[in-house]
C-alpha cells in the first residue's frame, strides 16, 4: 500500500508536459484596452505559463496576426532552434504554426514575447509570464505582476526616458490596481517588467525582502528599500501584510540618468480584508554562495555607445545586423567587459546563457548575482562571468527595445 501510495506521488510530481497553444491575434475593437492592440489567446499580458523544474513545455503558436512573429522566451536556458531569433529561425508566417518545444532547468520568473519588430510587437501587447516552480521551495501565495508603461505606444520620440512624472505603471494591463489579501499571509510576488524603455523603481512601506532575481533564488534574502527593474528584469518579493494596506510606488527614474527629481506615483495596493500580525515569513532554500574573484582582464569586451536622443546605439561600433560574430568555446568559461561610454543606461540581454556579476566599476557585487538581464548604467564597466554550456548564435543586446532595433544588438556564438 505504502509502495503505492509512494509510487503515486512519484508520479504526480514528476516531469511533465506542459502544453499549451497560443493564438497570436489583433484584439477586436470592442476589447482593446490600454495601449494594447494584439494579444495572445485575446489577454493582456497573455496567458501564465506555469511548468516544474524538469517539465517539458509545449508551446503551439498560431501566428493569426497579418504580419510575420516569434516567440522567444526571455532568460530560459532553451535550446537555440527554439530560441526564437530571426537569425536562426526562419519568422512564423500570417496562418503558420510552429510548436516550441523545450525542458526546463532553471526554476525561476522568466517571460516570453516576439523577437522580430520586437519594439513594436511587444509595445502593442505581445507579451506574457513564464513561471518555473521548483517543488522543493516552500508554498506561498503566488502572484504574478507583469509591468508596462502605458505612455510608450506609438511614436518613440526623444523623449522617451524622459517625462517619468506622467509615467502611468500597468500591472497585468490594469492601472493601479488594488489586490485583496489576508492579514498574516505569505505572498511571492513575481516582478517582471515588460516595458519597451519604462525603468521601473518600486519603492514599499518599508523595506522590501527580495527573495529572487532574474535566475531564481538568490543567495540569501536581500532587504531593499528599493528595487529598480530595467526593462527585461524581473524580480522576486515575499511580502507579508499585517493590520495595514500595502501600497507600492514608483519613482522617477530615466535611462538618461538614473534618479530625477519629482512624485512618485501609485502603481499597486495590497488591500487588507482580515487584518492579523505579520508572519515572519517562509524559510527559502537560499543556495548561498559567494561572489567569484575577478579575475582583473576580459576575453571579451563589449563597448555601449551612442545617444538614446539620437538613437544612434552601437555595440563595439557596430549595428546589428552587420556585426561581428564572437565566439566563446563550448564548455569553457569566459570573462565578459561590458563598458558603457554611451550617455543613456542599457539594460545588457543575453540569451541562452546565465552569466554572475564578479565586478562593477572594479568593486565586487555585495552579493552573488546571476543574471540575464544586467542594467549598465551611464559610464558603467562591468565584468561577468559566463559559462558557455549551450550552443548556439546567441543574441546580446540592450533591452530598450528601440535601442535593440535601431541595432543596438550582436551574436555571441557558443560552439
Ligand atoms: Cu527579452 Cu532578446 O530579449
Ligand atoms: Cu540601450
Amino acid at each position: 500500500m505504502i509502495a503505492v501510495i509512494t509510487a503515486l506521488l512519484a508520479l504526480a510530481s514528476g516531469p511533465e508536459v506542459v502544453r499549451l497553444r497560443l493564438v497570436a491575434d489583433e484584439l477586436p475593437a470592442a476589447s482593446r484596452h490600454g495601449p494594447f492592440l494584439y494579444a495572445y489567446n485575446g489577454l493582456n499580458p497573455g496567458p501564465t505559463i506555469r511548468a516544474k523544474l524538469g517539465d517539458t513545455v509545449e508551446v503551439e503558436l498560431v501566428n493569426q496576426l497579418d504580419f510575420a512573429t516569434t516567440i522567444h522566451w526571455h532568460g530560459v536556458k532553451v535550446p537555440w532552434a527554439m530560441d526564437g531569433i530571426t537569425w536562426m529561425q526562419r519568422p512564423i508566417a500570417p496562418g503558420e504554426t510552429f510548436t516550441y518545444r523545450f525542458v526546463v532547468s532553471q526554476a525561476g520568473t522568466f517571460w516570453y514575447h516576439p523577437h522580430l519588430d520586437t519594439d513594436r510587437q511587444v509595445d502593442a501587447g505581445l507579451y506574457g509570464a513564464l513561471i518555473v516552480e521548483d517543488p522543493n521551495e516552500p508554498r506561498a501565495e503566488e502572484m504574478v505582476w507583469v509591468f508596462d508603461s502605458a505612455e510608450e505606444r506609438g511614436e518613440h520620440s526623444a523623449s522617451h526616458g524622459h517625462a517619468r512624472r506622467e509615467e502611468r505603471w500597468l500591472v497585468n494591463g490594469a492601472h493601479a490596481p488594488v489586490f485583496s489579501v489576508r492579514g498574516g499571509s505569505v505572498i511571492r510576488a513575481r516582478l517582471i517588467n515588460a516595458s519597451n524603455t519604462g525603468y521601473l523603481a518600486l519603492r514599499g512601506p518599508g523595506k522590501l525582502r527580495v527573495i529572487a532575481g532574474d535566475q531564481g533564488l538568490l543567495p540569501a534574502l536581500d532587504l531593499q528599500k528599493r528595487v529598480l527593474l530595467a526593462p527585461g528584469d524581473r524580480a522576486e518579493l515575499e511580502l507579508l501584510p499585517g493590520r495595514e494596506d500595502l501600497e507600492l510606488v514608483a519613482e522617477p527614474y530615466s535611462l538618461n540618468g538614473g534618479d530625477m527629481h519629482g512624485e512618485h506615483v501609485h502603481v499597486l495596493r495590497l488591500k487588507v480584508e482580515a487584518p492579523r500580525a505579520p508572519s515572519p515569513g517562509l524559510r527559502w532554500p537560499f543556495p548561498g554562495g559567494r561572489v567569484r574573484r575577478d579575475p582583473g582582464y576580459a576575453d571579451l569586451i563589449y563597448t555601449f555607445t551612442g545617444s538614446d536622443r539620437w538613437e544612434s546605439g552601437m555595440i563595439n561600433g557596430e549595428r546589428f545586423p552587420d556585426v561581428t560574430v564572437e565566439a566563446v568555446a563550448l564548455g569553457s568559461e569566459a570573462i565578459i567587459e561590458l563598458r558603457n561610454v554611451s550617455s543613456s543606461e542599457h539594460p545588457f540581454h543575453l540569451h541562452g546563457v546565465s552569466f554572475e556579476v564578479l565586478s562593477v566599476n572594479g568593486v565586487p557585487p555585495p552579493a552573488r548575482t546571476i543574471e540575464d538581464t544586467y542594467n549598465l548604467r551611464i559610464r558603467d564597466r562591468v565584468r561577468v562571468l559566463l559559462r558557455a554550456d549551450n550552443p548556439g548564435d546567441w543574441m546580446l543586446h540592450c533591452h530598450i527595445l528601440p535601442h535593440a532595433e535601431h541595432g543596438m544588438m550582436t551574436v555571441l556564438r557558443i560552439q
